[in-house]
């Protein structure tokens, strides 16, 4: 029997919808399985602001380093993104809690189900069989280096900047990560340009000397966003920086159909944190439109990476291939082959999942 406390932030748009369905997916294999999880709320993002002036209040900080796993939604609002004059953002409390947790490495896996080969927009033979791992470098770059803007406001820069510890930290898990999987890794970069890349590279390259079992392949960015809709079956492990982590695998979602599909786990030192890799989604928020999966999984991930809990994570993911399988879908990853009395609200597709999950476990 485990006992967690798991804390619960919501956030923003279509945030709290997810969340949600997470949320009762934990609840619900607590129940299945004997566990005890506990849970608490807290607020970050422009939810945050508007309560509290902090996009992330010291009691969210506090009550996020006393749980032993962190659920997240997104945050995000319009008001912020139509307007880049205002200084309190909701991203700066999302970049606050990475940092302040030492989370430092953001594991993506491209889980693509066989059920929606004909939800993306790729052509499904490029597709199958498809097994991808990002590991995205998460509290360093151009993200957390120095940000100046002249006195005139006519100039301004965010400095790209690595440490070697840095790199050697992330390359270790990643390859660590390969060593279970197919023993390839690709580091991604743009070392024919930048010197922040070519530390990574000469850092990756000493770390690959400690796991000569692993094929190595060094790639730069351009190149590597290419061949991710090219022949995405040839990557493995991508280990790459944090600014080019966060757009290839934004792309990479459309291999597995969806923005709505993938989740991710944030680790370092101390607590995870998973949250889905997709925003706030203003444009869909407050319909009950939005594609729970992704919160889902990322839940799959916290019993399996934050508990150890593989049994428990392998019921969940074989739900949703199940829900898949029996043809349910939300809109983000339904086409026309699909049958249209199966598409599914958030609400829908979240009691749809419990329900598999429950009868793959009582069997
Ligand atoms: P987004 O990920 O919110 O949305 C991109 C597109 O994907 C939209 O068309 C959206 O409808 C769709 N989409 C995303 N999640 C979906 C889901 N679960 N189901 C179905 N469709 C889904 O990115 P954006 O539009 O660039 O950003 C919106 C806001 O979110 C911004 O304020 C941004 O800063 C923020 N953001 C936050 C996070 C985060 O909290 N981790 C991540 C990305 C963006
Ligand atoms: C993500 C998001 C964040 C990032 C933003 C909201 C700070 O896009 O989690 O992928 O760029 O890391
Ligand atoms: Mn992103």
């Amino acid at each position: 029997m485990a006992k967690k406390h798991i804390l619960i932030i919501p956030g923003d748009g279509i945030g709290p919808e997810v969340t949600t369905w997470g949320k009762a997916v934990l609840e619900q294999i607590a129940f299945q399985y004997g566990h005890e999880f506990t849970f608490d709320t807290a607020m970050m993002g422009h939810a945050a602001i508007e309560a509290t002036g902090n996009p992330l209040p010291d009691e969210t900080l506090e009550k996020a380093k006393a749980s032993d796993a962190i659920l997240f939604g997104a945050v995000g609002h319009a008001k912020y993104d139509n307007d880049p004059s205002l200084k309190i953002r909701p991203e700066q409390g999302l970049l606050k809690i990475r940092k302040e947790l030492g989370l430092y490495a953001n594991l993506r896996p491209i889980l693509l189900f066989d059920e929606l080969l004909d939800a993306s927009s790729l052509k499904p033979e490029i597709l199958k069989g498809t097994d991808i791992l990002f590991f995205r470098e998460l509290t360093g770059d151009v993200y957390f280096g120095e940000k100046k803007r002249s006195e005139d406001r006519n100039t301004a820069s965010d400095l790209m900047i690595y440490h070697r510890y840095e790199v050697e930290r992330i390359a270790r898990k990643a390859y660590e990560a390969a060593r279970l999987r197919r023993h390839k890794l690709c580091s991604v970069d743009k070392a024919n340009v930048l010197e922040s890349s070519r530390l990574w590279r000469e850092t990756v390259q000493e770390i690959a000397k400690e796991y000569p079992d692993v094929e190595t392949e060094h790639m730069f960015i351009d190149n590597a966003a290419m061949q991710l809709v090219k022949n995405p079956k040839k990557f493995d492990v991508v280990l790459t920086a944090n600014l080019f982590g966060d757009i290839l695998t934004d792309e990479a979602s459309q291999i597995a159909g969806s923005m709505g599909m993938l989740a991710s786990a944030s680790i370092g030192d101390g607590t995870g944190f998973f949250e889905p890799i997709h925003g706030s989604a203003h444009d869909i928020a407050g319909k009950n439109i939005a594609n729970p999966l992704a919160s889902i999984l990322s839940v799959a991930l916290m019993l399996e990476i934050g508990f150890g809990l593989k049994e428990e994570a392998k019921a969940v993911t074989q739900a949703v291939e199940q829900t898949l399988k029996k043809g349910y879908r939300t809109s983000d990853i339904a086409n026309t082959k699909d049958d249209v009395t199966k598409v599914l609200g958030t609400e829908q597709m979240g009691q749809k999942l419990l329900d598999h999950l429950q009868q793959a476990v009582s069997i």
